[in-house]
C-alpha cells in the first residue's frame, strides 16, 4: 500500500506522516515540496510518485485571513482538491480528503450527521464545502473525512495557547458559549487506515473524539491534566469568555459544532474514545516531562 500525503507541514499532516512512516511506504510533501496553487507542479509531483491513496492534509485554515483572500481559500481548498480527485481518477488511486466541522452553521443543538445539510457561515466553510463537493462529484470511492478541533504535537492549537498562558499567567479564560469535540492527530491517524482499502465506500464521514464541550471546559480539564502531571502553573481557573466579546474575529464561527460519529461507529465497530481521554493521554505524552 503506498500512501501519499498532502500537508506534513501541519498539525494533522505531520502527525499522519509520523504515524504512517513505519507501517506502510508513505511520501509526504509539505508547502514547500508541493505547493498547492501551482496546479501543474502537482499534477507532474503525483504522477511521477504513484500512490494507491492520496491523503490531502492540506488547506488554507486561516479562518479569518480567508474572508480577507477569497480567492486563494477557493483555489487551495476547493479548486485544488478537485484537481486531486483528477489525477487520482486517472490513476485509479483513492483520494482522502479532511474537511471541517465549519461547513455547518451551528444552528443545530444535537450532533452533525453526514446527512444534515451544510450551510456555511464564513469563506472558509464555503471553501472547504466546495472541496468537498468537487472530491466526492469525481469518483464514488474519495473519502472526505470531517473533523473538528483538531490538537496534537505537531503544531501549537487552541490547549497549547491556553495550556503556556497558564503558566505565564494568573489569569485564563476562554470562550464558554461555542461547542464542539475536539479531536487528537493521534486518534485520526490510528482510524483512518480501515478507509485505505478498495472496496471500502467513499462519501462523507465525520469523525472527533467522544463528548462535547466549550472552549472553556476543554481548556480547563487541559490545566486540569497539566495540573495532575505535576506541571508548574500560575492559573489553574479558566474563567468564562463569551463569544460576542471576540471582537477580532473577522469570519462568523458556527456556534455548536459537534460531529455525530454515529456512522463511523456503524461501519467500523468502533466508538472513538472521549475527548477527556485523548487530552490525558496528549498531556501526558507531551507535556509530562517538560
Ligand atoms: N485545526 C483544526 O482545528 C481543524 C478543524 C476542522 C478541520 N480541520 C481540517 O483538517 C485539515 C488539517 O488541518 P490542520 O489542523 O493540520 O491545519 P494546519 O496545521 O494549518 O495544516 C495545513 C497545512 O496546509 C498547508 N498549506 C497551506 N497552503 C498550501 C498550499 N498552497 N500548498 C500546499 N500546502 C499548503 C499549510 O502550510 P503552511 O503551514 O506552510 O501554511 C499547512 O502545513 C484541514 O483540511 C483542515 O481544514 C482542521
Amino acid at each position: 500500500m503506498k500512501i501519499v500525503i498532502l500537508g506534513t507541514g501541519g498539525r494533522l499532516g505531520a502527525a499522519l506522516l509520523r504515524e504512517y512512516r513505519d507501517k506502510f511506504e508513505v511520501t509526504g510533501f509539505d508547502r514547500t515540496q508541493l505547493d498547492l496553487s501551482d496546479m501543474n507542479g502537482v499534477r507532474e509531483k503525483l504522477q511521477e510518485t504513484g500512490f494507491d491513496v492520496l491523503i490531502n492534509a492540506a488547506g488554507f485554515t486561516k479562518v479569518d485571513l480567508c474572508e480577507t483572500q477569497p480567492d486563494r481559500a477557493f483555489l487551495i481548498n476547493a479548486e485544488a482538491p478537485r484537481v486531486l480527485a483528477e489525477i487520482c481518477g486517472e490513476m485509479s488511486s483513492r483520494l482522502i480528503h479532511f474537511s471541517t466541522d465549519y461547513v455547518f452553521d451551528g444552528e443545530k443543538r444535537e450532533p452533525y450527521t453526514e446527512r444534515d445539510e451544510a450551510a456555511p457561515i464564513s469563506i472558509y466553510g464555503e471553501s472547504k464545502l466546495a472541496g468537498e463537493k468537487n472530491v466526492l462529484a469525481a469518483q464514488d470511492r474519495n473519502l472526505v473525512v470531517r473533523v473538528s478541533w483538531v490538537f496534537g504535537p505537531d503544531r501549537p492549537s487552541f490547549i497549547d495557547a491556553m495550556i503556556k498562558g497558564a503558566q505565564e499567567s494568573e489569569r485564563v479564560d476562554a470562550i464558554a458559549d461555542k461547542f464542539s469535540a475536539p479531536t487528537y492527530t493521534r486518534d485520526i491517524a490510528e482510524m483512518l487506515p480501515q478507509f485505505f482499502e478498495r472496496g471500502v465506500d467513499g462519501g462523507i464521514l465525520h469523525f472527533s473524539n467522544a463528548g462535547q464541550c466549550s472552549w472553556q471546559e476543554y481548556a480547563q480539564w487541559a490545566l486540569d491534566c497539566c495540573n495532575n502531571a505535576g506541571l508548574p502553573l500560575r492559573a489553574r481557573t479558566v474563567g468564562a469568555g463569551k463569544l460576542e466579546n471576540m471582537t477580532n474575529w473577522i469570519a462568523r464561527r458556527p456556534v455548536y459544532s459537534v460531529l455525530s460519529t454515529a456512522k463511523y461507529t456503524k461501519l467500523t465497530g468502533i466508538s472513538p474514545r472521549t475527548w477527556r481521554e485523548a487530552v490525558s493521554d496528549y498531556i501526558t505524552r507531551f507535556y509530562s516531562k517538560k
